[in-house]
């Protein structure tokens, strides 16, 4: 094994962050820091099989500490998962918590804590923005790498209300570069951006990363805005950045607010599934374990300053998409119901990645990117198997309730 780096993950325990958190403990001897704000999309769950015991925990305020025990009861410094029915009991899964004076919390406390933890885990998770400067300043004096996957990242909540967007994606970024600017540790920052910034493809054209962005919605602009930053400060103060910007990924954990977990988490229940439009609006679907690969890679072998596309060489109308999750469940076209269509939906994106195929061109890539039917049907594998934890977001996440009552009757 190579020499022990350490890795920031910020959003690491969202849906495509923790995914990669996964692939890292199982590939790699590198030691993790999540930085993670655990909103609505962050979810323990995400890395239940890696939080046990051994795990720590450090909430960096009373509002952080207040957001896990929203979904774990704590008790005299462990916490116990909370039950929702017997059914989903999760037994004895306990987290072990620092030594640490939640009530007054003062930055050199969570310095010294940060460092010393940081020296005994493997996985140290700490519940913070990434627009608090104070916490990422110390995380980041003592990090090797940073991968920033912390963001809002749904295009309809963006619609209803984009004041989160502009926050976390454009301010937040903000707030790590600039500790990236004070760093002098960091040998590399991977930021993740989105094939949304290019805005919709016309037929026949797939973006390159020389092409010009033109994001359409609150959501992709603020991620551009995020992009462009990332790449300012490269040019500006020659930060040893790049990005990458993946296409529409799925998979196991995916939050049931986007397509493709929406539409299985309905069908299974055989309530009606909602098309926006006429259906044929186009997306790259993308693994999100072939992301968590090529993210590591451009990590590895990218060079400061770049960008980097992430196609999942899938392009699909979405009622294919619908009509595949239908018949791989045995579910019956009839549940399909079309629906007015999102305020200034992108009708196709589409990128081209050969970029990133050069950089893999030396790589073993056979587990990946494999036919999208195949991983379809992991993906649908995933969320039969796994009830207790969509289960949980239906029935105790009200900010999940109280968003789809809104935006599905607006
Ligand atoms: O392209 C990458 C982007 O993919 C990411 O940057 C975003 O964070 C991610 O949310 C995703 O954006 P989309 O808007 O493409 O994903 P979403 O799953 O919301 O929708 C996929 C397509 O399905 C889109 O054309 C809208 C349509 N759709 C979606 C929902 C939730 C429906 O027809 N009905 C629905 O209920």
């Amino acid at each position: 094994m190579t020499k022990q780096r350490t890795f920031l993950v910020t959003g690491g325990l969202g849906f495509i962050g923790s995914n990669f958190v996964r692939y890292k403990l199982k590939n790699s001897n590198d030691k993790i820091v999540i930085l993670d704000a655990l909103t609505y999309a962050g979810n323990l769950d995400n890395l239940k099989e890696f939080i046990n015991d051994n795990t720590v925990m450090l909430p960096t305020s009373q509002k952080r500490l207040d957001l896990i025990d929203e979904s774990v009861n704590w008790r005299e410094g462990k916490i116990e998962k909370s039950i929702l029915n017997k059914d989903t009991r999760i037994e004895n899964l306990k987290f072990k918590t620092a030594d640490y004076k939640i009530n007054t919390f003062n930055t050199e406390e969570l310095n010294s804590q940060i460092k010393s933890l940081m020296s005994d885990e493997k996985l140290l998770v700490v519940i913070g923005s990434i627009e608090d400067s104070s916490v990422v300043e110390q995380i980041m004096s003592e990090v090797d790498f940073v991968v920033n996957y912390a963001a809002e990242t749904h295009v309809d909540r963006s619609i209803l209300n984009p004041d989160a967007f502009i926050k976390t994606d454009i301010y937040g970024t903000y707030v790590l570069l600039e500790a990236l600017k004070k760093s002098d540790n960091v040998s590399k920052f991977l930021h993740i951006s989105t094939d949304e910034v290019y805005g919709a493809a016309p037929f026949g054209v797939s973006y390159k990363e020389t092409d010009t962005i033109d994001p359409q919605n609150p959501y992709s602009a603020s991620k551009a805005g995020a992009d462009r930053m990332v790449n300012a400060y490269n040019n500006t103060y020659q930060l040893p950045v790049m990005i990458a910007r993946p296409s529409n990924n799925f998979g196991p954990h995916q939050y049931p607010e986007k397509l493709i977990p929406l539409m299985i988490m309905k069908a299974l229940r055989d309530e009606q599934l909602p098309i926006y439009g006429d259906g044929k609006q186009i997306r790259d679907w993308l693994f999100v374990e072939d992301t968590a690969f090529a993210v590591d890679k451009i990590i590895e072998k990218g060079t400061a300053g770049e960008v980097y596309n992430i196609s999942g060489r899938n392009e699909r109308e979405n009622i294919d998409i619908v009509t595949m999750l239908l018949d791989g469940l045995n579910k019956p076209s009839s549940l399909i119901k079309y629906i007015k269509d999102r305020p200034g939906h992108d009708r196709r994106y589409s990128i081209n990645d050969s970029k990133l195929q050069e950089l893999l061109k030396d790589e073993d890539t056979s587990a990946h990117w494999q036919p999208l039917e195949e991983l379809i049907k992991i993906t649908i594998d995933w969320y039969i198997n796994n009830k207790p934890w969509w289960d949980k977001i239906l029935h105790s996440d009200k900010e999940y309730q109280d968003f789809i009552n809104k935006w599905y009757n607006r």
